[in-house]
C-alpha cells in the first residue's frame, strides 16, 4: 500500500453529528485529519489541498467514478511521490499496476486464490479462535488485538502461503515498520517522503527475498499451500516471475493480516458503543455479518487510497489537470449523506450497504472473502464464550496513530461486568 500524505486543513461545514462512535474516537486518539470520524461533513465532494498539491475526494459518488475508470485515474502513483527514485522491481505488486498488466496478473493469482480454497478455511479459522481464546485469562478480561486480532489472521495467511507461523513475531515487526513509515510520510510530499519511499522499498525488498526463498523451496519440493499454487498458476502460458511471487506474497502477508486484525477490534468498538444493536446481535446472531458490513462501512480499516490523472478529468464539479494526485478518503465517502440515511449511526440492518472498506472496480479486494469470513467467526465466537465483553473504562483503546488505517492497536476487554 501507497506511502500518505493528509489533508492539513480541510474546510468542513460548521454543523457536527453526534453519535456515541464521534464522541469516543477523541478519548481513542483517532487521528486529527479524520474529521468525519467527529460527525463533521466535508463542505465539498472533491478539494484541492493546496500545501500538499493533493486532491481530496470526500464524496461517496466521486470515490465511486474514480475506482470505476483505471484508465483516468492511475493506481501507479509511488513515482508522483518520489519522482527521483530509482527503478525498482515492480512486477507483482497489483495494488500499483494498470490495465491491461493488472488484468493479467489479478487473473492469474485468481486461479490460485480461490473462493473455495478460503470457504475450505473455515474450520481451521474457528479451531485456531478457541484455541487463541482458551488462553485468555477470563478472570482479568483480555486484550482484543494482542489476544485474538493480531494472531488469528496472522497465522490463517502464514498457514495459507505456506510460511512458517512461528515467524509471526517478524511479520508483526515487518507490518509495525510499515505503519511506522507512512507515519513519518503524513508531513507530506517532500524530501522526507522521498526517503520514507525508499525505506519502504528496502523492506520490501526484505519481504520479497524471505519470500522468494520459501517459493523457490516450494518449486523443489511442492506442498498443499498458497505458495506452491502460485508458483505453478499460469494464464496464457506464462507463470510468475520469481521477482512477482515475492511481492506479491509479501503484498497478501501485509494487507492479509493488518487490516482484518483491524475490523475485528473495529467490530468490537461499535458494538460496544450501541447497545440496541449490541442487544440484537447478542440474542440472534446471523446479525453478524451484518455487523462487520456496517463495521466495514462506519469504520473502514484502511482509510484512504491514492490514485493520479493520466488525463484532464471532472470530478464532482471540478477541473483536474493530468497528473495529479488524487486521495480517496473511504471513511469520508462511507457517510456520505447522500447514500446513507443516519450516516453517522451504526445501522447494521442496513440495506443495501454500499461501503467502500474494500474499495470498488477492479483492484476490489482480493482478500475480502477471507478476511469476511475471518472476521465473522472470530466475532460469532467472541459473542459466544464472552457474552458480557465490554471495554474497560480504565484503560480505553489507543488507536493507529497513522491515518491510513483507523482502529485499535490495543484494545483492553472486561469479559465479566
Ligand atoms: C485491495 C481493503 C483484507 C488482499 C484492497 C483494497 C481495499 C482493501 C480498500 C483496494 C485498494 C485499491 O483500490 O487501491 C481491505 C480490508 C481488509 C482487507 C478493509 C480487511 C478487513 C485483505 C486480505 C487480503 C487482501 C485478508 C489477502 C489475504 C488484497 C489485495 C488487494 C487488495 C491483493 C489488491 C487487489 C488489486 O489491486 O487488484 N483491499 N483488505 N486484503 N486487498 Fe484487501
Amino acid at each position: 500500500y501507497p506511502p500518505t500524505s493528509l489533508p492539513t486543513s480541510p474546510s468542513t461545514s460548521p454543523s457536527r453529528h453526534s453519535s456515541p462512535l464521534t464522541t469516543l474516537v477523541d478519548q481513542w486518539g483517532a487521528h486529527p485529519a479524520h474529521f468525519w470520524l467527529r460527525g463533521q461533513e466535508p463542505a465539498r465532494a472533491v478539494e484541492f489541498d493546496e500545501r500538499l498539491g493533493v486532491w481530496n475526494v470526500y464524496g461517496h459518488p466521486e470515490a465511486v467514478e474514480v475506482f470505476a475508470d483505471p484508465g483516468g485515474y492511475s493506481s501507479d502513483i509511488v513515482h508522483h511521490f518520489a519522482p527521483d527514485l530509482p527503478e525498482y522491481e515492480r512486477s507483482g505488486m497489483l495494488t500499483q499496476m494498470d490495465p491491461p498488466e493488472h488484468r493479467k496478473l489479478r487473473r492469474l493469482v485468481s486461479r490460485a486464490f480461490t473462493p473455495r480454497l478460503v470457504a475450505g478455511l473455515a474450520p481451521r479459522i474457528g479451531a485456531l479462535t478457541h484455541e487463541l481464546l482458551d488462553r485468555v485469562d477470563g478472570g482479568s478480561g483480555l486484550d482484543l488485538v494482542a489476544d485474538l486480532a493480531h494472531p488469528l489472521p496472522v497465522t490463517v495467511i502464514a498457514e495459507l502461503l505456506g510460511v512458517p507461523s512461528e515467524d509471526r513475531e517478524l511479520f508483526r515487526e515487518w507490518a509495525e515498520e510499515l505503519l511506522a513509515r507512512s507515519e513519518v510520510a503524513a508531513v507530506g510530499r517532500t524530501a522526507r517522503s522521498a526517503d520514507m519511499v525508499a525505506a519502504v522499498l528496502d523492506l520490501s525488498a526484505r519481504m520479497s527475498a524471505y519470500f522468494g526463498a520459501h517459493a523457490e523451496e516450494r518449486r523443489r519440493r511442492p506442498q498443499d499451500d498458497l505458495l506452491t499454487a502460485l508458483v505453478r498458476a499460469e494464464v496464457d502460458g506464462e507463470r510468475l516471475s520469481a521477482a512477482a511471487l515475492g511481492n506479491f506474497a509479501q503484498l497478501l502477508l501485509v494487507a492479509g493480516h493488518v487490516t482484518t486484525t483491524i475490523l475485528l477490534g473495529n467490530a468490537v468498538l461499535c458494538l460496544d458503543a450501541h447497545a440496541g444493536a449490541r442487544e440484537r446481535v447478542r440474542a440472534d446472531r446471523t446479525l453478524v455479518p451484518a455487523v462487520i458490513e456496517e463495521a466495514l462501512r462506519l469504520l473502514p480499516p484502511f482509510s484512504m487510497f491514492y490514485r493520479a490523472t493520466t488525463r484532464a478529468v471532472e470530478l464532482g464539479g471540478r477541473r483536474l489537470p493530468a497528473g495529479q494526485v488524487v486521495a480517496l478518503w473511504l471513511g469520508a465517502a462511507n457517510r456520505d449523506a447522500r447514500v446513507f440515511a443516519d450516516p453517522h449511526g451504526f445501522h447494521p440492518e442496513r440495506d443495501p450497504n454500499p461501503h467502500l472498506g474494500f474499495g470498488r472496480g477492479i483492484h476490489f479486494c482480493l482478500g475480502a472473502p477471507l478476511a469476511r469470513i475471518e472476521a465473522r467467526i472470530a466475532l460469532d465466537i467472541l459473542l459466544e464464550r464472552f457474552p458480557a465483553l465490554r471495554t474497560d473504562p480504565g484503560r480505553p483503546p489507543v488507536f493507529q496513530t497513522t491515518p491510513e488505517v483507523v482502529g485499535p492497536r490495543t484494545l483492553p476487554l472486561l469479559t465479566a461486568v
